[in-house]
């Protein structure tokens, strides 16, 4: 199937809580493939299945520059999550916007792979902040509905403050 489109911000679609992904199939194989993909193309470091029109629990992560640490969760959680990390998020579903965002600086999260095998990963810094970000998505939510604030256009391509401590 290749790209897909990604839905944008007013959509109810994103406002929605995703439902568990039971089956590993086919089906998912092409839905995390197609994703991937997406997330590429639009140069995110992450994407969820929602923001593609899918309600399951499915999310696609890469903060690589080179984009060789793909991962893969299916019905992930975060059962563990350490320090704060304030610092700049955008989203490929709110366009040419970016946010403030305090997030835990390490997370633990569970999930399963796409064989439906459980997997663990420990997250830091940027990567933990995408997998908040991602997580988030799952359950209808929206960085802009928990930034600090919002950057001004000047601060989007910019220097801020809280790039410091990051
Ligand atoms: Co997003």
């Amino acid at each position: 199937m290749g790209t897909r489109r990604i839905v944008k911000i007013g959509d109810d679609t994103l406002r929605k809580v995703c439902r568990k992904q039971e089956k590993f199939d086919f089906r998912l194989s092409v839905l995390l493939k197609d994703m991937a993909e997406t997330m590429y193309k639009a140069e995110g470091v992450g994407l969820a299945a929602p923001q593609v029109g899918i309600l399951r629990r499915v999310v696609v992560i890469d903060v690589t520059p080179d984009h060789t640490g793909l991962r893969e969760m299916v019905n992930p959680e975060i059962v563990e999550s350490e320090g704060v990390q304030t610092g700049r998020e955008g989203c490929l579903s709110v366009p040419e916007r970016q946010g403030v965002v305090t997030r835990p600086r390490k997370v633990r999260v569970r999930y399963q792979n796409r064989r439906g095998e459980p997997e663990e990963l420990t997250a830091e810094g940027f990567e933990a902040r995408a997998v908040c970000h991602e997580l988030d998505h799952l359950n209808g939510v929206l960085y802009v509905d928990v930034m600090d604030r919002e950057l001004t256009e000047e601060e989007i391509h910019g220097k801020i403050p809280e790039d410091d401590n990051e």
